[in-house]
């Protein structure tokens, strides 16, 4: 007998749900991936537990960066880095790690397996908004390994992010969010916490066309080149249509400014300037993932002139300038960037 549908209970989308029934589309897949992925999500809610403490420290007594148990208390990047880093160690599916935190790559302790993953990640992205309780988050990159065997090297990490098999991040905000593709679209789960599971909010996100939003730090506008100062008076001009300028929104969490992004549409840009030619934003730990992010939901991320995720990584820290979001808007950009507008 099948169990009569009911309107009151629809379909538990979990996110382990979601990612096993995505392997199942794969016949040849072994279930690593799955296994990183639903790794990942445990490492994501002792990240949230720890970050919903942050304002907590010195009331509860563990001043003097000692915490209750004697262990001193880490800065919440440190802690979030060691915490991905220890969830995703010993379940076989990685065979090297790099972090936004550590100056060199992360291999896999020799007594656990090696698996044919690699692993990038910024631990904690806008760690300086968490003292004012302003949104946080955590940014994933996973590429297929290159090399046959054994303990992954720089060859496997240096990959460009066309290149990246899934990515991601877990935002820390007024609830907590995983979002994640896997190049099959971009899905959002948000924890219900009293069940502590991710469940299924926002299935395949797609970025509006063209949006009103800019998002920069304006504050280095003097820096600028004229061509990116044009770009800006012309955001702040009205539109033909709607009659009105774009509205400016930058919290200063790339993380959660992307994800406004993603969901209203709209540019967030982080250009080169006069003293960070640049910019600030690392291709790897920041870049790359959030622009397969938002390529997957239909959008586009650019350095001004090319496609974010056909850069060849030179190395592990490298920073490249970013233009990421609607269509129509990075296009624009790429227009005024190359002096055509
Ligand atoms: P992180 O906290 O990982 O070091 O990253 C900080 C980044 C990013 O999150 C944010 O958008 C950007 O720095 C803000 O830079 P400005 O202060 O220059 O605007
Ligand atoms: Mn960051
Ligand atoms: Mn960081």
């Amino acid at each position: 007998m099948e169990y009569p549908r009911t309107a009151t209970v629809s379909k538990f989308m979990t996110l382990e749900r979601h990612i096993v029934e995505g392997a199942r589309a794969h016949p040849d897949a072994t279930g690593e991936f799955s296994g990183l992925l639903h790794a990942l999500s445990l490492a994501a809610k002792l990240v949230w537990r720890e970050v919903t403490k942050a304002g907590l420290v010195n009331i509860l007594g563990t001043t003097n960066h000692k915490n209750v148990s004697g262990d001193e208390v880490k800065k919440l990047d440190e802690f979030a880095d060691e915490t991905i880093f220890k969830a995703m160690d010993h379940g076989g599916h990685l065979c090297v790690m790099a972090s936004e935190e550590n100056e060199d790559l992360l291999h896999i302790p020799a007594n656990y397996p090696y698996g044919k993953y690699v692993l990038i990640y910024d631990p904690l992205d806008g760690s300086g908004n968490i003292d004012a309780n302003v949104t946080i988050g955590s940014i994933f990159s996973v590429h297929r390994r290159l090399t046959a065997s054994g303990k992954g090297t720089m060859e496997d990490v240096l990959q460009p992010g066309c290149r990246q098999v899934a990515a991601g991040y877990i935002l820390f905000g007024s609830s907590m969010m995983f979002v994640y593709s896997t190049g099959h679209g971009v899905h959002g789960f948000t924890l219900d916490a009293t069940v502590g599971e991710f469940l299924l909010s926002h299935q395949n996100i797609q970025i509006p066309k063209k949006g009103s939003i800019y998002s920069m730090n304006e504050g280095n506008f003097n820096r600028w080149s004229p061509e990116m100062q044009r770009f800006v008076q012309y955001l702040k001009e009205e539109d033909k249509e709607s009659g009105r300028p774009y509205s400016a929104r930058y919290i200063g969490s790339l993380v959660a400014d992307v994800h406004r992004t993603l969901l209203y549409g709209g540019i967030y840009c982080y250009p080169g300037d006069k003293k960070n030619t640049n910019g600030k934003l690392r291709l790897m730990y920041e870049n790359n993932p959030l622009a397969y992010i938002v390529e997957n939901a239909g959008g586009a991320a650019s350095d001004g002139r090319k496609r974010i995720l056909d850069i060849q990584p030179g190395s592990l820290h490298q920073r490249t300038p970013l233009f990421i979001g609607s269509r129509d808007d990075v296009s624009i950009a790429e227009e005024f960037i190359d002096g055509k507008r």
